[in-house]
């Protein structure tokens, strides 16, 4: 009795820590770095969102403008998935600068995005507007960290990024 218990004991040990070889996963691409993610994917979509509600007072008068047809509004939807789902690339492991601060930080953007997209399927131009400030605000919590005021903008975590 006493060595089985013992021999389970150490199989549930083992079990813990004995793996070395990494869990199996989906080969994920992660060549692509933080750098062309943002240039290429996250801020185009972000100009997208900013652009897509505005109003300019010139000589002409006050001009307005929002989404009106439904291809504009998929525009809009599909900018701000974009930034929600490119919350999770920038976690994924290559491009995480930590498991921590990036980390909430990245999510902060996830559900910045996420609103802009909720407010997008309503199709209220006033709920994207005011969103531009949140998305924007998620972007700049994170650039102050690791990149802005990081003497390195951000490079400092060996990572090839
Ligand atoms: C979790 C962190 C994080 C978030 C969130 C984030 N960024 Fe970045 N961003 C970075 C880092 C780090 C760099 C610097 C990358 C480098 O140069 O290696 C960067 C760089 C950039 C650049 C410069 C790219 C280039 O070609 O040099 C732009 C533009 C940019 N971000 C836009 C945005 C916008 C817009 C948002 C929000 C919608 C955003 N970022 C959200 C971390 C973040």
């Amino acid at each position: 009795m006493r060595t089985s218990i013992g021999v389970v004991v150490a199989a549930a040990l083992c079990a813990a820590s004995c793996g070395t070889e990494a869990p199996e996963g989906p080969p994920f691409r992660t060549a692509t770095s933080v750098r062309m993610l943002m240039g290429n994917m996250v801020d185009p979509a972000a100009d997208l969102l900013w652009n897509a509600v505005g109003t300019v007072i010139d000589e002409t008068g006050e001009n307005h403008w929002e989404p009106e047809t439904e291809e504009d509004w998929l525009q809009v939807r599909l900018a701000a998935m974009t930034i929600a789902e490119s919350a999770n690339l920038l976690m994924m492991d290559n491009r995480a600068r930590d498991q921590e601060q990036w980390i909430q930080l990245s999510e902060g953007m996830a559900d910045a995005g996420m609103l802009a997209f909720q407010a997008a399927e309503a199709e209220d131009a006033e709920g994207i507007f005011d969103l531009g400030e949140t998305v924007y605000d998620s972007c700049n919590a994170c650039h102050g960290l690791y990149w802005v005021d990081d003497a390195d903008q951000g490079r400092a975590v060996e990572s090839g990024n």
